[in-house]
Formats: C-alpha cells, sequence, structure tokens
C-alpha cells in the first residue's frame, strides 16, 4: 500500500473535519482501502517513511533505519504529539529482518528507541481510522529523503527486495503488508512552493506497476524538478514496490489535488502468486 502521509490530513481526522467539504473527498479515496485491509487482516504492516527530524536532527541521519522496540510513542512534531494509539512494534521479527538485509550488505541502522511523526501516523489513520489500539503490529522504517543525499531509486527498490527475502524466511507464518508512504508531486519552500506536476505523478503510477526498473532510474533533479523538491520522499515508495513480485495486480487507485500543499497518491498492489515461505 503507497499513499502520501500530508500532516494536514491528521489534523483534520484529530480535529473531527474529515466531513468538511474539503477533506470528505479525501477521506472517501480511502473507503475502498480501509475495508481492503479489514479483511486482509494483517498481522505486521512494515511501514516504510520518513522522519521529518521528529525523531531524528541535523545531528544524526541514518539512511535506512528500522525500528526494533516493543513500542514507539507518537511525536511532538510542535502541536503536541497526535492523540492516536501507541505503535506496538514486533522485536523478534525486526531483528531478523535487521540480521538478514546486513548480511545483505545494507548498513542498516538498529534503532531501539525512537517517536514516530506524521510520516507513520497518518497512513496508519488513512487505513485504520481512529482505534483505541492499532489492529497490527507495526514496524517503523525510517528512510532519510530530507538531507541530500537521499538513498537512489535504485537502492531502495534493492532494498525492497531484501526485506522480501528476509520476510520469506521468518519461522513465523506472518500475514505481512508493505506500506510505502510520502509524495507524491509537492515544494514546500523557494520561489516553486505549491508546485503540482499530475502528468509526472500518473506517470509513475504507471511505471511503478508495470515497469518499476525504470522508476527506479529516475535520477534525484528529475524528482526535484519535475515534481519539487519534497516529491523526493517517492523513492520510499521503491522499497515497498521492491517487496512485492515483479508481476503484480493493481487493486486500487486514488489521486487528488489539492491536499494541503500536496498531491494526494494512493496504490494498493498484491502479489499475483501467493508468496511461499522459504527456508531459514
Ligand atoms: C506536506 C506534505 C508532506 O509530505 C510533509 O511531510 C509536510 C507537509 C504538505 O503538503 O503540507
Ligand atoms: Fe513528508
Amino acid at each position: 500500500m503507497n499513499c502520501s502521509h500530508v500532516p494536514a490530513i491528521g489534523a483534520a481526522w484529530d480535529q473531527g473535519k474529515t466531513e468538511t467539504s474539503y477533506w470528505a473527498p479525501i477521506f472517501r479515496g480511502f473507503e475502498f482501502s480501509k475495508k481492503w485491509i479489514a479483511d486482509l487482516k494483517p498481522d505486521v504492516v512494515i511501514l516504510v517513511y520518513n522522519d521529518h527530524a521528529s525523531a531524528f536532527s541535523v545531528e544524526l541521519i541514518p539512511t535506512l533505519a528500522l525500528g526494533c522496540a516493543a513500542e514507539f510513542k507518537p511525536a511532538d512534531e510542535g502541536w503536541g504529539p497526535r492523540p492516536v494509539p501507541v505503535v506496538k512494534g514486533h522485536p523478534e521479527l525486526a531483528a531478523h529482518i535487521a540480521q538478514s538485509v546486513i548480511l545483505d550488505e545494507f548498513d542498516l541502522t538498529i534503532v531501539n528507541k525512537m517517536d514516530v511523526d506524521h510520516g507513520l501516523t497518518v497512513p496508519l489513520s488513512l487505513m485504520f481510522g481512529q482505534p483505541k489500539e492499532w489492529p497490527c503490529r507495526i514496524l517503523p522504517l525510517p528512510v532519510n529523503v530530507v538531507q541530500y543525499p537521499p538513498p537512489t531509486g535504485h537502492r531502495c527498490y534493492e532494498f525492497g527486495k531484501a526485506i522480501k527475502k528476509a520476510v520469506e524466511s521468518y519461522h513465523e507464518d506472518l500475514r505481512i503488508v508493505i506500506f510505502g508512504t510520502g509524495g507524491m508531486s509537492h515544494q514546500l519552500q523557494g520561489k516553486r512552493a505549491g508546485l503540482i506536476n499530475a502528468k509526472f505523478d500518473k506517470a509513475f503510477l504507471d511505471n511503478l506497476v508495470k515497469n518499476p526498473r525504470k522508476v527506479a532510474k529516475i535520477p534525484f533533479l528529475e524528482y526535484v524538478r519535475e515534481a519539487g523538491s519534497e516529491a523526493i520522499e517517492l523513492v520510499m515508495w521503491l522499497i515497498s514496490r521492491g517487496a512485492l513480485e515483479n508481476e503484480v495486480r493493481e487493486v486500487y487507485r486514488f489521486y487528488h489535488v489539492p491536499c494541503s500543499n500536496t498531491a494526494l497518491g494512493h496504490l494498493i498492489l498484491e502479489n499475483k502468486r501467493k508468496t511461499k515461505r522459504k527456508k531459514r
């Protein structure tokens, strides 16, 4: 499941504005998805997002990290922490994934204490609404897309494949969904603030489904030039795409402009074949 993680969506939830004329079409775009995930009943969500200088800062910027703790609290991003449930992790699965991808030569940062910001909590609200507790375990997987240089699209795609391999070799048979969040086109600062490029976004969605290798070759400058400085968040969608089979079925797509300063994109993909558990 991929979607934008606009912070104003969280504020709309928390302030009871989901029915207003501005927000209602956006939340309607997730009606199908809420039912899809409720029917699927995942045990674990691996949630690829970026920290927006909430848990990390300019003093410490891991490129690829994984939350391995038992729980993660919502971060205070200036308006106080969002009134959403504490995120429960899955330390055993996280430790297994960390071991598998590091031995596969991805230099992952292991994080044993971390608060989680809108990049993680907004996609959870969109997919699960406002429950007392999140209905599954969540593995936060923060990626640096804030300070240049972020990991390349190709690196993200290959990292997704390493996560797939790790998940398939886990001893317990779990139902796992991976979320890739952020994007789509947006720029929050400078002369081009407010930039949206629907043509770029739609081509990105089409190619992510059918030709992810082509998407993995998009250079940083193309994201920034065509879709704005914060569109670089889209490299995270290549991690979730890499974790799937080459051949996928497009289950659902939604695209809406504007959502705060952002083009909101949302895409659900499923493997065509049921994934077999590999031997450890
Ligand atoms: C907005 C979008 C983001 O992805 C973000 O991290 C912050 C703000 C916005 O559209 O306002
Ligand atoms: Fe963001």
